[in-house]
C-alpha cells in the first residue's frame, strides 16, 4: 500500500512483544510504549524538511543541515496516545503539542469532538498524529479529517499496532497521509479489541485496570 510503512526491526518488535505480554506492568508498558515511539518517530520524521544554516566550527565556516521552517506538531489522539508523546519529544524537543479528544454517540456512531487544541500556524507544520492502537480506525480517521479542517495538510499518522480493517480505512479515506505502523495484526474480534493485540492501551499505560 502506497503511504504505509509496516515496521520490521527487530528492536521495535522486540518491544511490541513484551508490550503484549499480559504480565508485563505499568511501569515497564509505559517505558516501552515511549520508546517504541522513539524507534518509529526516527523512521516516520526522515523526510523533516532541512535547510543549509552556516556554522563556524574550530576549523572553519561551513554550511550545513538544520531542521527548517515551523516547529513540527505532535499530535496526541487522547487518551492512550498520550503515551507516544514523550518518546517522540525525545527526538524533536522543541515540538509543539496540540491534542484531539473524541467520542463516538452510540446512536448514531458519529464523531465528535469534545476537545481539539492545535498549535498555529497548522497549515505550516510537519503533524505527527499518534495512537497506539489503530482498530477500527475510525477515531484515527475522524481526527484526520478534523485537523484537515483546522488546516492541517502535511499529516502523518503512526500507531504501534494495526488491524487490517483499520489499515484499510485509514488509507482508504486519507491517501495522502502517511501511515507508519509497528506490527500488523490478524483482526478485531467482536468487541473491537486487535487480536492478538495487547488489550486496551490506555488503561495499560495509565493502570487503570
Ligand atoms: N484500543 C485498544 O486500546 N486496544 C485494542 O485492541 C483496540 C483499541
Amino acid at each position: 500500500m502506497e503511504n504505509v510503512t509496516i515496521m520490521d526491526h527487530p528492536l521495535i518488535q522486540h518491544k511490541i512483544s513484551r508490550l503484549r505480554d499480559k504480565t508485563t506492568g505499568t511501569n515497564e508498558f509505559r517505558t516501552l510504549v515511549s520508546e517504541i515511539a522513539m524507534l518509529m518517530g526516527f523512521e516516520a520524521l526522515r523526510d523533516l524538511p532541512t535547510e543549509l544554516v552556516e556554522i563556524e566550527t574550530p576549523i572553519e565556516t561551513t554550511k550545513q543541515p538544520m531542521i527548517a521552517g515551523k516547529k513540527m506538531a505532535i499530535v496526541p489522539i487522547l487518551r492512550a496516545g498520550l503515551g507516544m508523546v514523550d518518546g517522540v519529544l525525545n527526538l524533536v524537543p522543541s515540538a509543539k503539542i496540540g491534542h484531539i479528544g473524541l467520542y463516538r454517540d452510540p446512536e448514531t456512531h458519529e464523531p465528535h469532538e469534545y476537545y481539539c487544541k492545535l498549535p498555529e500556524p497548522i497549515d505550516q507544520r510537519t503533524i505527527l498524529v499518534v495512537d497506539p492502537m489503530l482498530a477500527t480506525g475510525g477515531s484515527g480517521a475522524d481526527a484526520i479529517t478534523m485537523i484537515k479542517q483546522h488546516g492541517g495538510k502535511n499529516i502523518k499518522f503512526m500507531c504501534i499496532i494495526a488491524a487490517p480493517e483499520g489499515l484499510e480505512r485509514l488509507h482508504k479515506e486519507h491517501p495522502d497521509v502517511q501511515i507508519y505502523v509497528g506490527a500488523l495484526d490478524r483482526q478485531l474480534n467482536e468487541n473491537a479489541y486487535i487480536c492478538p493485540g495487547l488489550g486496551d492501551a490506555g488503561d495499560r499505560i495509565f493502570g487503570t485496570k
